[in-house]
Formats: structure tokens, sequence, C-alpha cells
């Protein structure tokens, strides 16, 4: 039977490059803009190899469901979307692309922080409607204010070295310190505690493993100095929501600039109808704690889109080409 490599939450370009760098294996190629969940496993029926972004879930119930199934190619760094200790199990390997888009994203990072600290939306908002009010505008400096970056990988470390170049020393956490970096930037490593109560701006960068859900949660959120404002590009369920919605309500944090959101994977509505039958009711309030953080006028929120740079998705799709490709010479490579 001919191989068959199916594509989940595939883009026009994702198409393109991988018809074109995959002809040569003989397989058939599918391609599916929607994610891989429990409720379409039919769209992987007979696959050999699947490849997936993050919105893709990948449960044990959908590696049962897939007996062909023996290479997953994940398109991103973060694979806490599919259960990996299940894939071993069923003898399917697991690869992602563990690096692509440092620079990428800790600009992101700045991306928001920025547009928060100088009050962009607002700006431009005031400048289409030609109502201008400068004293709602006043915003902030970052030279000089304290950093608290979580995870000090290959993100944090860029994030690092960009903060150095606005004059922000940096205050880090991370349970395996690099301690050249402190050789190397003007930076100190910390406990948690002490980073929660000594940063101005608290950004994150560790992946979501299960253990560390909720790192960020309301006794961190008292710890922090009024006014602090916390940057998440890693994992949604890395903060606990609902504590995030109170301490922005009662004027504590100073804001909030979030690419990921707690329950994305639900969010991502097309499922709405679903959702409605559903019983599980954590998918409602998911859904009504980010329209309260929506509303809010201090808190930016972006679709999971910190990754998306032109370069990031050459960088991202050449690697999973090679995954791919090494995986057939039985040389598997980026494993998870
Ligand atoms: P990395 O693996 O190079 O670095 C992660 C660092 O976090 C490591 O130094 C690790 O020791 C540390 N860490 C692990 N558990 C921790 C904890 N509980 N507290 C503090 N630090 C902890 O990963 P990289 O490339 O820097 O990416 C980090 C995360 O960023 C990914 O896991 C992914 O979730 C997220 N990401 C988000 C993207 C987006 O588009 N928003 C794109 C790419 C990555």
């Amino acid at each position: 039977m001919k191989n068959r490599f199916v594509f989940f939450d595939s883009t026009p370009a994702d198409h393109r490059y991988f018809s074109h760098h995959l002809s040569n294996y003989g397989a058939e190629l599918v391609f599916h803009k929607e994610p891989l969940s429990e409720q379409n496993i039919q769209l992987a029926e007979n696959a050999n190899v699947i490849s997936v972004h993050v919105a893709s879930k990948i449960s044990h119930s959908v590696l049962h469901a897939l007996p062909h199934l023996q290479f997953i190619a994940a398109r991103t760094t973060g694979y806490d979307n599919i259960d990996v200790e299940a894939a071993k199990k069923a003898h399917i390997v697991v690869s992602n692309v563990p690096r692509y888009g440092e620079n990428t994203v800790a600009e992101y990072t700045f991306m928001l922080l920025l547009a928060l600290s100088r009050k962009i939306l607002p700006s431009i908002e005031q400048s289409k409607s030609g109502k201008i009010d400068h004293t709602i505008l006043t915003g902030f400096d970052l030279s000089g204010k304290t950093l608290g970056v979580i995870g000090t990988g290959s993100i944090g470390q860029h994030v690092i070295r960009i903060a150095n170049g606005f004059s922000m020393p940096v205050v880090a956490y991370d349970p395996f310190p690099n301690k050249n970096l402190e050789n190397d930037y003007n930076l100190r490593y910390v406990s948690l505690q002490e980073l929660f109560g000594s940063a101005d701006i608290i950004t994150l960068h560790a992946p979501y493993t299960g253990e560390n859900k909720h790192l960020v949660n309301s006794q961190a959120f008292a710890s922090m100095k009024k006014g602090a404002i916390l940057i998440n590009t890693s994992r949604g369920e890395l903060v606990d929501t609902k504590a995030l919605v109170a301490v922005l309500a009662s004027g504590k944090l100073g804001g909030a600039g979030l690419d990921v959101v707690e329950g994305e994977n639900l969010l991502l509505l097309d499922e709405e109808s679903e959702l409605l039958h559903r019983k599980n009711l954590r998918g409602f309030n998911y859904a009504v704690e980010q329209m309260m953080l929506e509303k809010m006028p201090n808190v930016i929120i972006t679709p999971h889109n910190a990754f998306n740079s032109k370069e990031a998705i050459e960088r991202i799709n050449s690697t999973t080409l090679e995954n791919i490709s090494n995986f057939f010479k039985q040389m598997p490579t980026n494993t998870v």
C-alpha cells in the first residue's frame, strides 16, 4: 500500500512546499487546513505520517485510532498537544522543530511589550478618529525597568539580549540555570518567588509540561509589584487565567500581552457550536475569561502568532522536511 502523509493545520504555503519537496517519496500527500482532533480522526485514516501544528490535539484516542501511524512531525517547538508517552508505547516516533524562531518569538515578545508600554492600540484609534487626547496615551520607558524572564532556553536568551539592548536589567528563573548567561548579560538568576516580587515586567518562555500548570497563579500575582506587566508567548496553561482576570480587574496588574491563552485549542471556534453540546464546562469558562480579557484596555491578545514570520516558516518547513526524510532513512532527528 502507498504511504500516506497527512498534514493538518496546513496553509497554502505549506501545501506548495511539501508537495514539491516530498514528490519523490511516492506517497499520497493530503493537506487539511483544520486541526486533527478526536472529532475528525477519519481525516488521518491510513496515515503513516501525520504533521501537525499547535491546534491539533493528538490524544491517546487519536493515536489508538490510527494503527498505521509511524511518525508524527510536529511543525512546532512545543509538543504539549501530543500525548508523547502514548505515542512511545505505540512505537510512534515524534519529532519537533526545536530551533526555528528564537529571535522570531523574542522580537514578538517585545512587540507585545512595547504595544502595551506605549499604548499603541489607543494611539492608533485616536489617530483614526481624529479625537486626540495625549493625557490618556502616556506610557512608560523600558529603560531601567527590570525584566523577569521565566525560562532561559533558546527564546529566553534572545529576550535577555534584546532587553539589555533596551538597558533593562534582567532577573531570571530556570530550573536549569545557564550560568554563562550571567557573565554575558546584565542578568541575575533568582528564585521564582524573588522574580515575581522584583520584576516590573514578567515574560514566560518555559515549555508547558503539565507539572507547571498555573505556574503564575493568584499567589504569584499577589507577590508582584503593583503595575507589573505580564507577557506570555509560551503556553496559556502556565497562567491561571481566572486569577489573571481578577488581578487585572482589581487594577493591581498593569497589563498583559498574551499570544497564548489557556484552552486555546478549544477556542479555535469552528468548534463554537460544538462547545454548546459539550458536558465539559471548562470550555465555556475559558471562552468567558477570554471575552473578559478582550474587553480590558490594558490587555492585548493575539492568536498564537509569535512564530509567524516568513523566515521562521521557511525554517520550520525545512526542518520538518529533514525530520521526515531522516525518519525514512531510519535516523530520526529532533525526536522528543
Ligand atoms: P527551550 O527548550 O530552548 O527552553 C525552555 C527553557 O525553559 C529551558 O531552559 C528549560 O530548562 C526551562 N524550563 C522548563 N521548565 C521550566 C519551569 N517550570 N520554569 C522555568 N523554566 C523552565 O524552548 P524555547 O525554544 O525557548 O521555547 C520555549 C517555549 O516557547 C516552547 O516550549 C513553546 O511552548 C513556546 N513557543 C511559542 C511560540 C509561539 O508562537 N507563541 C513559538 C515557539 C515556542
